[in-house]
This record gives structure tokens, C-alpha cells and sequence, in this order.
């Protein structure tokens, strides 16, 4: 039975272009099991969206000058750029700022308040009497109480990681005026917040149900956070840029970025529904028991945003009601920049459309995928990327199509030929592709992408060993028949290989789709060997991917 999977990608902040460590993290993985149920038969909605509100946005803005929608705007578009270049396959990839995603936001609050699940607290706030301002988050710097870092800012310090309330800053100064001519007072101020702890309950009781298919990490995670026992969390914000609270008397408040990024994944599926011309057709995939069977919701995104997805977001989606909950939440670990944690102060963050520039789409999806952070870290170097890219793309797959599709080319002047009645060799090697088909799929399903890769690397290596021990160059000159059936049988192989790499490797997948005689658009194919016809010519190949050359530093 055909199934239903809603993907779901971390929104980025709309406020720097992606870098490599967001697309091993999010957007790689749930592009291939996107691609790969897609091709499997199943039903597919991928969405996401620049996430364009919160402090970090509104400071740089104001640092550049330019207004923050001008800003985020900017900075949306280049992101989008980039999701082109990479090959996203998107269903829909929208922004926090659209009227849809406001008035949905709105909905969600005004619910959550009305149900109870929301309330109105005071709280004390540092308050700059220059600026006559409150310092939410990110405006506000001073020195960690914890580590004793000088430059903590008012959430998070970024040297010892711990999230922080601003009031305990040491020695704290706006970040707007520095504090040079008032000191900081500490103002009562009034929010909204999230009932967490009404919602412990329902939340536990969804976290202890089958979650066998969880990562381990991300299980315990959310666990322990439960274990400890919830709090109610201030849900806006003394802020003029974000989403308006949808109450009278709040004007000069904004509902948290936290609190309407994640409203995303859903408001985003309105906007598709909409924009397809079938307005209810958001029903399918967030009312449970719409479908059957049900609709599977993964959460693809990096270690620091579990809370959020399986803590938060399930909650408010309790809260709200009648809405189905993530399935699978596949978080990743980080990936090291050569040995270094990424950081734009300290430098070492490799922006993707740079190496996008420099070796192309498929050869950085390939080594991403190679070395994903699933269930540990993992490290980039330019040299590994080189390295497996020469070793394994060009040696192993695209040796064994080039070999193929070029004997093709200038013994049988491109034609497919005839094959006679097939030997064992032949037989074993057709066998471990259709088998591939069984193991690279399931391993993607289950978010094993780096075992799925190999899997399908292995068929690769496996029709290689077959070419050489066939060794058609040599058939040809005494059994022009046996020379035949090998490039025949090749043929099929590398139809099989090149639906196999598509999930990972979409542009070199359509590429072979073209050499190999097939018409359009290789994501029409099914996931199943797609045979090549006799007796038909082909057209002339060039290598599937480039040899790459000495390391260069970014
Ligand atoms: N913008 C956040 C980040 O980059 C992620 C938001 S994910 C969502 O860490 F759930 F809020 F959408
Ligand atoms: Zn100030």
C-alpha cells in the first residue's frame, strides 16, 4: 500500500547563506528520502521556508542599516539560489513573513490561549533607559555566569554552550548603545507563556509509545528533558519584529520567533494546498486518520534544535488538538569543519554555494552523504571530499559506466545489442542489482543514508569486478556473441546503478537517464530496474563526473 510521508526540514535563518554544515545536517537527508519515496510510489509533501523573525535578525538589520524585511528578503533569496544549485526538491519552500503563515501563527496562539494552554505573567526584564527599550535575548551581552566569558549574550553564552536568563549576566550592557551613559535597570514587564507543564502528561504518554525507530540519542534526549520536569515558557517578546499578538494591548510586543517557526511546517502546508488549487488538501497531511494508512511526519534537522521538535512543537500540536504528531524526528550530530567546530568568528564555515562553484552539486551530495553525522559526529576535509570523489564516484560508478557506454560507442557503434541466453555471471550480477533495489531502499527509509549509499556503492564495485572478469574487449575478438551479451547485461546494470545513486546523486542520475536511451525527466522512473531495449542507439557519452584536482582552501 502506497504510503504517506510529510517531510519536514528545519527552517533556516534567513540572515547568512547556508553552509555545509545545515545541509549534512537537514536539508541533504531529507532530500534524498524525499527523492526516494517519491520513486518508490509513495505520497510525498516536503516543505519548509526561511525563517525570518527573531533578535539575531533584527540586530544585524539594524547594524547594516537596512530594514529588517529588506534584510531577510535579501538573504531568502540567496538561499533559494543555493537550494536550485543543490538540487532541493522541494514541494514548497516558503518564508515566516507571508500573510498565511501570520494569520496561522495567530490562529495557533489565540487556540492555545483560549484552551488554556497559554497564559499572561509578568516577568523582570533588563530595560536600557538610553535606548528606552527592553534588551530581549540577543541585545543584551555581558559576561557568562557560568564560564566567566566576557561576550555571553543574553540567551546563550557561546563559549560554554549554556542557555542563560539575562538577569544573571555579569556586568550586562546593551548591545545597542553600550551602556555608556546609563546603566541597565531591570523593568517588570508583561508576556504570554506556554503551559508547559499541563501539557507533561499527553506529552509523555506520545514519548512512551513505540519509538523503537528513533535515534538513541534523540529519545533519551527528549526524555530526560521530560524527566526533569517542564516549565512554562515566555512565548513573546518586547520586540517590534515578528508576528503581532493577535490580543489588544500588545502592540509593542511580538510572538517569539521559536513559537512561530515551528507553526511553520504546518502553515506551509496551507500555502501548498492553496497554491495547488486544492485548499483542503492540507487535511491529507496534518488531521489524523485522514489517510490509511497514516501519514508518517519526519522531522529531518541538527542536534541543537531537538527540544524544539520533540518537546515544544509536539506539545503545542497536543495543545491545539486534532493534529498528528511527529513520526520520526532523524536529528543529526554535528559535523566538524577539519577538526574545528564551525563558526563564522572563528572563520571555518564552508558556505555551500563556494563549494557548489567548485565541484558541483552531485560530487558534494555524494561525499555529505558518505560521512553524515548519523548517531556520531563526523569531520569535513576538502581532502576527503577529493578523495572519495576520485576513488569512489569517478573509479568505481563512473568507471563502470564509461567502460560500458564507450565500448558501446566504438564496437557497436552505439547500438544495444542482442543478448544470447544468459550465463550464470550474468544472472549473478542482474540478481545484486535487483537486490539493491530491496537494501538501498530500506535503508533509506529507515534514515540509514550512509548505508544506503554503500549498499548501492557495493553493486557498483560488484559490476566493475563483472566487466573484468567478463573482459568484452576481449570476448570481441574470438565470441562476438559472448561480447554482447556482456554489453547488454552492462547496459541493465548501470539503468539499475542509475536509479539506485538517484536519491543522492539527482543530476549524474539524469545525465546516465539521457546516455542510456531513456526520454525526460529521470524522476518519472520507478524505483525498479528500467530495462534497456535492443537494437536501440545511443548517444555519445562524456565521463559522469570529473576527475577533481588538488585541495583548495576556501
Ligand atoms: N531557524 C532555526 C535554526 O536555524 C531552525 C528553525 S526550525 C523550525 O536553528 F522548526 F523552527 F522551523
Ligand atoms: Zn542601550
Amino acid at each position: 500500500m502506497n504510503e504517506y510521508i510529510l517531510v519536514c526540514v528545519a527552517w533556516p535563518y534567513a540572515k547568512s547563506s547556508t553552509h555545509v554544515g545545515q545541509i549534512v545536517g537537514a536539508y541533504l537527508p531529507a532530500d534524498t528520502f524525499a527523492r526516494y519515496h517519491r520513486m518508490a510510489g509513495n505520497h510525498v509533501l516536503m516543505v519548509s521556508g526561511s525563517d525570518e523573525h527573531g533578535t539575531p535578525i533584527l540586530v544585524d538589520a539594524e547594524r547594516q542599516g537596512i530594514s529588517p524585511r529588506e534584510f531577510v528578503a535579501r538573504y531568502h533569496r540567496e538561499i533559494c539560489e543555493v537550494w536550485q544549485r543543490l538540487g532541493m526538491s522541494w514541494d514548497i519552500y516558503t518564508e515566516t513573513g507571508t500573510p498565511n503563515h501570520y494569520r496561522i501563527t495567530q490562529d495557533f496562539f489565540l487556540t492555545l490561549y483560549d484552551k488554556g494552554y497559554i497564559f499572561k505573567d509578568t516577568m523582570e526584564s533588563p530595560y536600557c533607559p538610553t535606548d528606552r527599550r527592553f534588551l530581549p535575548d540577543r541585545y543584551i551581552e555581558g559576561t557568562c555566569p557560568n564560564c566567566g566569558y566576557p561576550a555571553a549574550r543574553g540567551d546563550q553564552c557561546d563559549n560554554c554552550g549554556h542557555t542563560l536568563d539575562p538577569i544573571d549576566l555579569i556586568d550586562p550592557k546593551c548591545r545597542l548603545c553600550g551602556s555608556k551613559t546609563s546603566k541597565l535597570e531591570i523593568r517588570t514587564t508583561e508576556h504570554f507563556f506556554l503551559d508547559l507543564p499541563k501539557l507533561q502528561e499527553p506529552l509523555m504518554e506520545w514519548l512512551s509509545k513505540e519509538k523503537d525507530h528513533w535515534r538513541a540519542n534523540t529519545l533519551s534526549f527528549a526524555l530526560n528533558w521530560l524527566k526533569e520536569g517542564l516549565h512554562p515558557r515566555a512565548i513573546t517578546r518586547d520586540l517590534d519584529w515578528g508576528v503581532p499578538i493577535p490580543l489588544e494591548g500588545y502592540e509593542d510586543k511580538r510572538i517569539y520567533v521559536w513559537f512561530d517557526a515551528v507553526i511553520g511546517y504546518f502553515s506551509a502546508s496551507v500555502e501548498w494546498a492553496e497554491k495547488q488549487g486544492t485548499p483542503e488538501a492540507w487535511k491529507t497531511w496534518w488531521v489524523p486518520e485522514q489517510t490509511l494508512p497514516a501519514v508518517k511526519s519526519y522531522y529531518f534537522i541538527g542536534k541543537d534544535n531537538i527540544p524544539f521538535h520533540t518537546i515544544i512543537w509536539p506539545s503545542m500540536l497536543i495543545g491545539y488538538g486534532n493534529r498528528s504528531l511527529p513520526y520520526d524526528v532523524p536529528a543529526n550530530e554535528f559535523m566538524t569543519m577539519s577538526g574545528a567546530k564551525a563558526s563564522s568568528s572563528r572563520g571555518n564555515v564552508i558556505w555551500t554555494r563556494d563549494i557548489l562553484d567548485r565541484y558541483g552539486a552531485d560530487a558534494l551530495r555524494y561525499y555529505l552523504s558518505a560521512t553524515a553525522p548519523e548517531g556520531r559526529d563526523s569531520d569535513f576535509t576538502f581532502e576527503e571530499l577529493i578523495r572519495r570523489n576520485n576513488d569512489e564516484l569517478v573509479a568505481t560508478y563512473g568507471n563502470a559506466v564509461h567502460r560500458t557506454l564507450s565500448f558501446l560507442q566504438s564496437k557497436f557503434d552505439g547500438v544495444v545489442p542482442k543478448p544470447q541466453a544468459l550465463r550464470e555471471g550474468d544472472r549473478e550480477i542482474l540478481a545484486k542489482v535487483e537486490a539493491g533495489f530491496g537494501l538501498v531502499g530500506h535503508n533509506i527509509a529507515l534514515c540509514h543514508f550512509k548505508d544506503g549509499l554503500s549498499a548501492a556503492m557495493a553493486v557498483a564495485h560488484a559490476a566493475n569486478r563483472y566487466l573484468d572478469e567478463q573482459a568484452p574487449w576481449k570476448q570481441i575478438k574470438t565470441d562476438h556473441e559472448a561480447a554482447s551479451t556482456t554489453l547488454y547485461v552492462m547496459l541493465q546494470v548501470i539503468s539499475g546503478l542509475h536509479i539506485l545513486f538517484y536519491p543522492y546523486l539527482p543530476f549524474s542520475s539524469q545525465k546516465l537517464h539521457h546516455y542510456l536511451g531513456f526520454e525526460g525527466d529521470v524522476s518519472n522512473a520507478h524505483w525498479r530496474l528500467e530495462r534497456v531495449p535492443a537494437d536501440i542507439k545511443l548517444p555519445m557519452p562524456t565521463p559522469l563526473f570529473p576527475k577533481l584536482e588538488e585541495p583548495v582552501t576556501v
